[in-house]
């Protein structure tokens, strides 16, 4: 007979949900100073961007630059984690493994449903991961193609991977950065395309099989000197018609509008060889300095009609020395993109998607102080994880917005009528100075007092996102406040008040 001592904690560890036991794995709480509570985050060591998004049977897949033994960039590998709703994460054992050839960076996931590549089964389509390995050795005794393509695959829904045994699938053709494939299969001319960043182009490669690449066309200015990253390409349909448009969105290493590195798009159309873009001008996703390489997910149903996509929230001029511990790095939340028409003018909407509601619990804050002008709300009871929501519609006289506690660490907000722009001020958000880069002035343009002036403001421990009249503009910052922020002052300049058109929710974590 088996003794009751043995059979309850057998029966508790079977009862255990598979992210509980991960979790009691590593003994991460998930409770450290810092740790996102509704963002998604390693349990343990590095993280950057998120790679090989694909939704698959049920499944959003995420896979993520992740280094397993430090918590700094190097020997990098894919993390992995899925979701069935988008908000909630189940942690994953590490997917894809540096061999030989090199680390693996960045990349993309196909699904092969008509098994092109050959790695499938009769009955079993492959996932198809194709990425960029990166030769350190070689890189460091001098050699300048360092970089290549690779693919693995894995027939188990992304459990277990089999690299590809004729790997590099395509060789470096002269240039030190060759690197992050982002492959999409392009209906109309039946077959797979490749997007990847070659120093200051976006390169294009078709394929029939995943494995033989030809050389189609580039994109990119003339001495450009900004390094490119991560590229993405995908079609998106014109809400309301039946109108289609191609986006093409790279990350930017350096020399954002704010600094250091960001993600940029443009609009335009796609023939299966050569992205043109409708207009010359850049245009950028994001406001905020951290919200870098966005991808967007692949094979979702009613994929041009919806596009989900996520960024590393987080940027190169700092990210190896922001100040968290066991762990560094974690995801925006994800977004929702839309196109929109208005008089010719194309206008993409970033939002988070819609699956967040179910975090949101409405709650009651009323402000402390009302003076003319200026209210004051405690906040300590939402734990820094709540919404803000503020209708700043009648604010066109200029509004201060202050987050801070009694420890000084403060989060200043201006929004200046003088030259319609938003300053974002996080000088005073932590007291140690750990990267000059961070303590910076950052400001975007955003006039106030339209018909519409919305914000929604999402304050996790270590970031803050604003969406603005339904994703016309978005910023997105990570901040480390020694204390978690306990007072918030809204001071608005002229007479008239947005005191009745602010409200909270508060948001539960996901990893409870
Ligand atoms: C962008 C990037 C990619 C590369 C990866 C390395 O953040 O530099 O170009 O694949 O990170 O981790």
């Amino acid at each position: 007979m088996i003794r009751l001592s043995i059979l309850i904690p057998l029966i508790l560890f079977i009862c255990c949900s598979e992210s509980d036991r991960n979790k009691d794995s590593v003994g991460v709480s998930y409770k450290e100073k810092h740790r996102p509570q509704f963002h998604f985050s390693p349990e343990k060591n590095w993280m950057n961007n998120p790679n090989g998004l694909i939704f698959y049977e049920g499944e959003y897949h995420m896979f993520y630059q992740h280094n397993p033994d430090a918590n700094i960039w190097g020997s990098m590998h894919w993390g992995h984690a899925v979701s069935s709703d988008l908000i909630h994460w189940e942690q994953l054992p590490v997917a894809l493994f540096p061999d030989k050839i090199g680390d693996i960076l960045s990349g993309s996931v196909v699904i092969d449903k008509r098994n092109s590549s050959g790695l499938g089964t009769d009955n079993q389509a492959p996932m198809v991961a194709i990425f960029t390995q990166h030769n350190d050795e070689a890189e460091k005794s001098g050699e300048s193609q360092y970089q290549k393509q690779s693919i693995a695959y894995s027939l188990d829904k992304g459990r277990t991977w089999e690299k590809y045994e004729g790997n590099p699938v395509l060789e470096n053709p002269g240039y030190k950065d060759f690197r992050d494939p982002k492959v999409l299969w392009h209906r109309e001319s039946r077959q797979w395309i490749m997007v990847l960043a070659a120093f200051n182009r976006i390169r294009i490669y078709a394929s029939k099989n995943l494995i033989d690449w030809d050389y189609k066309s580039e994109f990119g200015k003339e001495g450009d000197p900004r390094l490119l990253e991560c590229p993405d390409l995908f079609p998106i349909s014109v809400r309301g018609t039946d109108e289609i448009k191609w986006i093409l969105m790279t990350g930017v290493k350096d020399n954002a509008p704010n600094g250091g590195s960001g993600t940029s798009y443009r609009i335009g159309n796609f023939d299966g060889e050569k992205f043109i873009a409708d207009t010359t001008d850049e245009k950028w996703l994001d406001w905020g300095s951290d919200n870098y390489a966005f991808g967007t997910w692949s094979n979702l149903p009613n994929p041009t009609k919806r596009v989900y996509g996520i960024g590393w929230m987080n940027n190169w001029q700092y990210a190896q020395e922001v100040p968290t511990d066991n762990w560094r790095g974690s995801m925006t939340l994800p977004r929702e993109l839309r196109l929109y028409k208005n008089n010719d003018r194309y206008i993409l909407k970033s939002t988070i998607v819609r699956q967040f509601e179910v975090l949101e619990k409405e709650v009651v804050v009323e402000p402390n102080t009302m003076d003319r002008g200026q209210m004051v709300f405690d906040i300590s009871s939402l734990d820094q994880t709540f919404k803000l929501k503020a209708d700043l519609s009648n604010a066109e006289e200029g509004l201060d917005i202050i987050f801070d506690n009694a420890n000084g660490n403060a989060l200043k907000l201006r929004f200046n009528p003088f030259d319609n722009m938003v300053y974002v001020d996080r000088n005073e958000t932590t007291i140690d100075k750990f990267n000059e880069n961070y303590f910076t002035l950052c400001k975007f343009p955003y006039k106030l007092g339209r018909k519409a002036s919305r914000m929604e403001l999402y304050m996790d421990h270590s970031s803050f996102e604003i969406i603005f009249d339904r994703g016309i503009v978005s910023f997105t910052d990570v901040i480390y406040p020694d204390e978690l922020f306990t007072k918030l002052t809204i001071r608005q300049m002229g007479n008239n008040s947005v005191g009745n058109r602010i409200k909270f929710k508060s948001i539960d974590g996901i990893w409870e």
